[in-house]
């Protein structure tokens, strides 16, 4: 096939040069089929998203019944489709708010967007232009439009001159990799509730218009918070009169066990960003959802204003509604929640049981989320040479044996479906296990 003409968005373009692209034309459950007929274990559910199962007959059925039905409409000027109406309904019952308000985008980076949006525009009303900037945390991963770009906490967006400005940033509570000798988990968690303390009063808390966090950070490699970190920031951010944004877009739906990763780690948000696992990746879809006071204040902004202006062309399509309504039904009838409760123990059981290998420094993670980060000395946590390109080297082996697993930097990160087995752990694990001894003594080979 001529793939000359794609131009690959996050790929390693000398890497795909000796492998080339694999062009899968076929979905099973948990596996995907490659033009060749090579079947794949995907143990990363797509980009996170397709928990439910690539092919789920009720999926295929709801698509196909509503294209029939109204194949397409927008949801502005006060037109809404009923699978949008339904939506909304539905993510306020499965929300962790009494009352709110849902606004639908297509992806999970213009969900960032509008949420930004939203706070400058309630600010505007209440007479605060000057209350614009936004926190996010380093190595944090909140999308790629402008604004979802400069709300992300990784250097590569230097190449962009990314951030914008009103862009700030606050510590990263990744314990094992910041954490200084001798200093507890506890210790370290007070440490990132100063900094983020600190940074508030450096720019001025009338300043700030929202602070905004994944649960767990997800791109930037599966980084579960520091123990207590939330219950110690969330005081802060009250005391400061900060709305705390959760950006649910990885961990939304189930990954961690919950339906939600603010459940997960007792995060009382003001919003809610939401995408991936809404529709199990059967349709493009992003939400955010507002809480009761970001509601009011919204709606009388809105009156004020007489419209958000606002809002994207296919937003709320009717199609992608009746999808995500599916596939939260799914996701609770077929209780694959519990699912990924039942088998928490077996994939953290076995993700740490690699701490033992040489060149692993630590395994983290929750729910069916997960992630191996490498380093050259397990003592000095010295990572590899980037130009090694371990997490390439390691994805690549794997994909050969029939596993898709993905490189993060130094990482190898694991998300399967809601729907594995553990048979599939184990055979996930296997595989990555005789994939990384092989890596493993390749490098000491020529060492
Ligand atoms: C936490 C988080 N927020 C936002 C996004 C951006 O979503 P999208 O790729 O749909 O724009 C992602 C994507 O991975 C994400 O992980």
């Amino acid at each position: 096939m001529d793939t000359s003409h794609i131009l690959y968005g996050f790929t390693d373009l000398k890497n795909l040069d000796s492998h080339g692209p694999i062009v899968l034309n076929k979905a099973k459950g948990a596996y995907v089929y490659d033009t060749k007929g090579k079947k794949y274990f995907d143990g990363n559910s797509g980009l996170w998203n397709s928990v439910v199962g690539f092919d789920h007959p009720k999926m295929i059925a709801t698509a196909q019944k509503q294209y029939e039905e109204l194949s397409g409409y927008h949801a502005l000027f006060g037109r809404i489709t009923e699978p949008a109406i339904n939506l909304t309904n539905k993510l306020i019952e499965v929300s962790p708010f009494d009352e709110g308000k849902v606004f639908f985008t297509n992806s999970g980076s213009e969900a960032n967007d509008t949420a930004v949006k939203l706070l400058w525009f309630m600010n505007w009303h209440k007479g605060l232009p000057k209350k614009r900037k936004i926190i996010t945390r380093y190595n944090s991963y909140h999308g790629v439009t402008v604004g979802a770009a400069s709300m992300t906490g990784k250097p590569y967006n230097d190449v962009f001159g990314l951030p914008l400005s009103d862009f700030i940033r606050s510590a990263c509570p990744h314990y094992w990799k910041f954490g200084k000798e001798g200093e507890s988990e506890e210790d370290f968690s007070l440490r990132m509730a100063q900094d983020l303390e600190d940074v508030i009063a450096k720019e001025g808390a009338d300043t700030i218009a929202g602070f905004f966090a994944e649960p767990v950070m997800g791109a930037g490699g599966v980084i579960p918070p520091s123990k207590n970190y939330f219950q110690l920031i969330q005081p802060i951010l009250k005391k400061h009169n900060i709305p705390l944004i959760a950006d649910e877009v990885i961990c939304g739906f189930g990954r961690t066990g919950n339906l939600w990763g603010s459940i997960t780690y007792d995060i009382k948000p003001d919003m809610i960003i939401a995408s991936k696992c809404i529709t199990s990746g059967f349709f493009p879809l992003g939400a955010v959802i507002t809480g009761e006071e970001i509601t009011k204040e919204l709606m009388d902004a809105s009156y004020a204003a007489e419209e958000f202006p606002h809002g994207f062309t296919a937003g709320g399509h009717p199609v992608g509604c009746a999808l995500a309504l599916q596939a939260i039904d799914i996701i609770i009838e077929e209780k694959l929640l519990e699912n990924v409760r039942k088998l928490e123990p077996l994939f953290m059981g076995g993700l740490k049981s690699f701490e033992d290998m040489e060149f692993i420094g630590e395994a983290r993670g929750i729910g069916l989320m997960g992630a191996l980060e490498m380093v050259q000395d397990k003592k000095t946590k010295k990572p590899f040479d980037g130009h090694m390109n371990m997490g390439e080297r390691v994805a690549n082996k794997a994909i050969e044996k029939g596993l898709i697993c993905r490189p993060l930097g130094p990482s190898i990160v694991l998300c399967p479906p809601f729907i594995t087995t553990p048979e599939q752990i184990d055979f996930m694990y296997s595989t990555l296990k005789e994939t990384l001894n092989e890596v493993f003594n390749e490098i000491k080979i020529s060492n």
